[in-house]
């Protein structure tokens, strides 16, 4: 199946009260595992590409070739969504060039005229395209520099305010966090997410940092309209350990042990259950 906007599996997730997972990818083994537990849970995907992976990756255009050709070669036929993460203006016209089929513009550190202007713009290119837009009001904290900033929460008139300009999805910051969240975190502000629920009718909302949000947030977040989950440090923190056992335990010692294709397969096993057991939690699986 060929690459498909994420407008239509968000819509029917926000509908049918589940959400689907976004896991962003860095490299080929994350890749491929995402899209085979995908297929083998028959769920819609979004494939996350932030700016820095995608250099990493060597471009946009390699990481579009990588997932379409993965795509016919894995015979995958579930929706799958190529989607720039956190994208600035400058990147997002790189990914549509370079044929993703879905992109986020970050404009929430602009002031909101400017952020208005600037996602007007992009609402344009992307409806003549046949991309789905992402949008960000009230920027979502993280590390930076070692230091972990709050997760800030978006003001519900902003919200509507550019949910009204025609994007297709909406990140609202309600106290979520990139990475791991600290010993003191305060959890997610449903009451921020109701008010910015209710604003914005039946537009499908966006919990980014989905990186250790407890069960039961998660299943609220989803009642109160989010329909699109982003996860990325979890897969990674799998993926880490697992190869770090692999090692410890001597394996990459033991006859071909060294051969990358066994040195990162617990890895990759581990990206798979980390994706399926988000998926079970998010309510996707057979949604596809
Ligand atoms: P985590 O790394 O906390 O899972 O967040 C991912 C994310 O929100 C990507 O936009």
């Amino acid at each position: 199946m060929a690459l498909v906007s994420a407008k239509e599996m968000l819509e029917k997730a926000r509908a049918g009260k589940y959400a689907v997972g976004q896991f962003n990818i860095n490299n080929l083994e994350w890749t491929k595992s995402i899209l085979q537990t995908a297929q083998e849970l028959q769920a819609p995907v979004i494939l996350g590409v932030s700016e820095g992976a995608g250099k990493y990756m060597c471009g946009f255009k390699t990481v579009t070739n990588m997932v379409k050709a993965m795509i016919e070669e894995l015979n995958i036929t579930v929706p799958v969504a190529l989607h720039l993460d956190h994208g600035s203006y400058e990147g997002c016209y790189k990914c549509i060039e370079a044929g993703f089929s879905s992109i986020m513009f970050d404009g929430s550190h602009f002031p909101i005229e400017e952020n208005v202007a600037k996602t007007t713009e992009l609402v344009n290119v992307c409806r003549e395209k046949g991309l789905s837009l992402e949008a960000e009001v009230g920027s979502i904290g993280g590390e930076e520099d070692g230091v972990v900033g709050a997760g800030e929460c978006a003001d519900p008139e902003e919200c509507k305010k550019i949910a009204d300009l025609g994007v297709d999805m909406l990140a609202a910051g309600i106290g979520n966090i990139h990475g791991k969240y600290p010993a003191n975190w305060k959890g997610l502000s449903f009451e921020t997410l109701a008010a910015v629920n209710e604003k914005v009718g039946e537009m499908p909302l966006v919990l980014h940092g989905g990186t250790g949000i407890p069960t039961d947030m998660i299943k609220k977040a989803i009642s109160l309209g989010v329909a699109k989950i982003n996860v990325n440090t979890e897969c990674q923190l799998a993926f880490a350990e697992a190869t770090r056992k692999y090692v410890e335990e001597g394996k990459d010692l033991q006859g071909k042990g060294f051969d990358p294709r066994k040195l990162l397969a617990p890895g990759a096993a581990a990206i798979k259950a980390t994706v399926k057991e988000k998926m079970e939690i998010f309510g996707c699986i057979g949604k596809a």
